[in-house]
């Protein structure tokens, strides 16, 4: 008699207990019982860790609709509600009272800090944001007109190459100084990949600045001339960087998971995160949806682009809005539209067509049966690119923005899964449905034409 049947023969609350902690399958005759994990918010999940092993059959779920391919503690999404929380406090309070760093040291320890923690964190990130000098070299080996965001993914795993003594993942320390490496870094690599499209030279990093303060300095000072910082664009930059600092295991912190567990070192999981949001379906969105809005132009355009993106016949679809978890308006959105109002009245361009053109394609989507019945509501990209073009920032810059901010969402996870005893190298299975064993066929006996398939596109 097993363990759970001896407890479930003494103690009937135990059967009724454990019952509803199972979850039964019945697969072609043979019983499983799987064990129910507890979330703390958010749905139970179903054990299938042995679930090959104890059944002979793989489980499907391509796009991982229905996957939690880890524990984590560090961000919830409520997707139904529109809720995003960073270990448990709300995105718009994080946004609203907090700021860009301290919400850093939430993410990557777990709690806020007290003033001696901000203060010790602070120098920490603010004394390590200068690059090894021999990175400038590197940048010069790119073409002037490179994607920064080919630039970012190249010049982040080259860090690795440049500091040896933050490789080893086994080494608590070491992981903690690439993690305050990373932090303090990329900000300074993103202004020079920005500064090198421009042709314009490299501006060296300033302590005596906050952080996105030092950012908007490195990005838009020239040796020239002299540089205020304006503080309502810096307050609105550090705003950005809040909204975009984690949201679970979304595509590119999958892939800094998976290639972290390969056991790659942090410098390359995180390159690995940046290649992965480069894409138009995750961090390349933001572009994608000023150019959207550039190219509708006018509001009495916009039923012409409503149609093209509800007809199935045409690959349009209106960027900024929709989103694999959010089946409700996203927490972040709404921030970031207030955020584009004070940076365009700050910079004087409050009567912004393109705004206007976003509001009115907002409301007239918020009403379409189509987008109702879908859930498709405005996501973070839908005003973002519209403030971060205010803010001065060219559109190949945005994704960039994104993987700056994300960057310590990238490490808290990275972290999170380095430091379980129980990590494992991530290795999924596949429904194999290719062409059976064969024998090898040589070439005298496989015919003289061309194959069917050669004239493919
Ligand atoms: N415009 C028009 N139709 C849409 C859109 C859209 N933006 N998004 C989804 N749909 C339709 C889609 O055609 C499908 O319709 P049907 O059921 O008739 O076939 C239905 O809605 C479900 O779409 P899906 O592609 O199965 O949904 P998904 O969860 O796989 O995709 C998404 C999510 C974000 C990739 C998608 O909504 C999209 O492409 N949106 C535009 C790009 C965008 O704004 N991305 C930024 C995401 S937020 C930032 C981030 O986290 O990186």
């Amino acid at each position: 008699m097993s363990k759970s049947d001896k407890s479930a023969k003494t103690n009937p609350e135990a059967v009724s207990k454990e019952a509803a902690d199972k979850a039964h399958l019945d697969i072609r005759g043979k019983k499983l019982d799987l064990d129910i994990l507890k979330a703390t918010m958010g749905p139970d999940v179903i054990d299938v860790q042995n679930f090959y092993k104890r059944s002979g059959y793989f489980t499907f779920d391509p796009g991982y609709t229905s996957t939690a391919s880890c524990e984590s503690k560090i961000t919830f999404i409520d997707g139904d509600e529109g809720t995003l929380l960073y270990r448990g406090y709300p995105i718009d309070q994080l946004a609203e009272y907090g700021d860009y760093l301290e919400t850093c040291y939430l993410l990557l320890y777990g709690e806020l800090p007290t003033q001696a923690e901000r203060r010790q964190f602070d120098d920490a990130i603010t004394y390590h944001t200068m690059v090894q000098e021999q990175m400038s070299i590197f940048f010069r080996g790119f073409r002037r007109d490179a994607h920064p965001m080919a630039i970012m993914v190249a010049v982040v795993g080259a860090l690795s190459a440049f500091y040896h003594d933050s490789l080893d993942i086994n080494d608590p320390e070491q992981r903690e100084i690439a993690t305050r490496r990373m932090i303090a870094k990329v900000p300074t690599l993103a202004a020079m990949a920005y500064k090198y499209s421009l042709g314009q030279p490299f501006v060296y990093p300033r302590n005596d600045l906050d952080y996105a303060s030092n950012f908007l300095h490195m990005c838009f000072s020239v040796p020239a001339e002299d540089y205020k910082v304006n503080p309502v664009l810096a307050r609105a930059m550090d705003r950005i960087f809040i909204l975009h600092a984690d949201h679970e295991q979304n595509a590119s912190t999958s892939t800094v998971r998976l290639a972290g567990s390969s056991g790659a070192n942090p410098f390359a999981c995180v390159a690995a995160g940046i290649a992965c949001l480069w894409g138009p379906a995750h961090g390349g969105a933001n572009e994608a949806a000023l150019n959207m809005l550039e190219e509708i132009g006018t509001p009495e355009r916009i039923p012409e682009f409503i149609a093209r993106a509800k007809d199935r016949n045409d690959p349009f679809r209106l960027m900024g809005f929709g989103h694999r978890v959010y089946k409700n308006y996203d927490p972040r959105a709404k921030i970031m539209q207030r955020t584009a109002h004070e940076v365009l009245s700050e910079v004087g361009h409050k009567d912004d067509p393109l705004l206007q053109v976003a509001h009115e394609l907002e409301q007239i989507a918020l009403k379409d049966d189509y987008f109702l019945e879908r859930k498709l509501y405005p996501n973070i990209d839908f005003y973002s690119g519209i403030t971060l073009r205010a803010l001065g920032f060219p559109t190949s810059m945005f994704t960039v923005l994104f993987a700056l901010a994300r960057t310590v969402g990238w490490i808290a996870h990275w972290r999170e899964m380095i430091a379980d005893p129980t990590r494992r190298i991530g290795r999924p299975r596949q429904l194999y449905t290719g062409p059976v064993r064969r024998s090898y066929v040589p070439m005298s006996k496989r015919g003289t034409g061309l194959g069917a398939d050669y004239h493919r596109d």
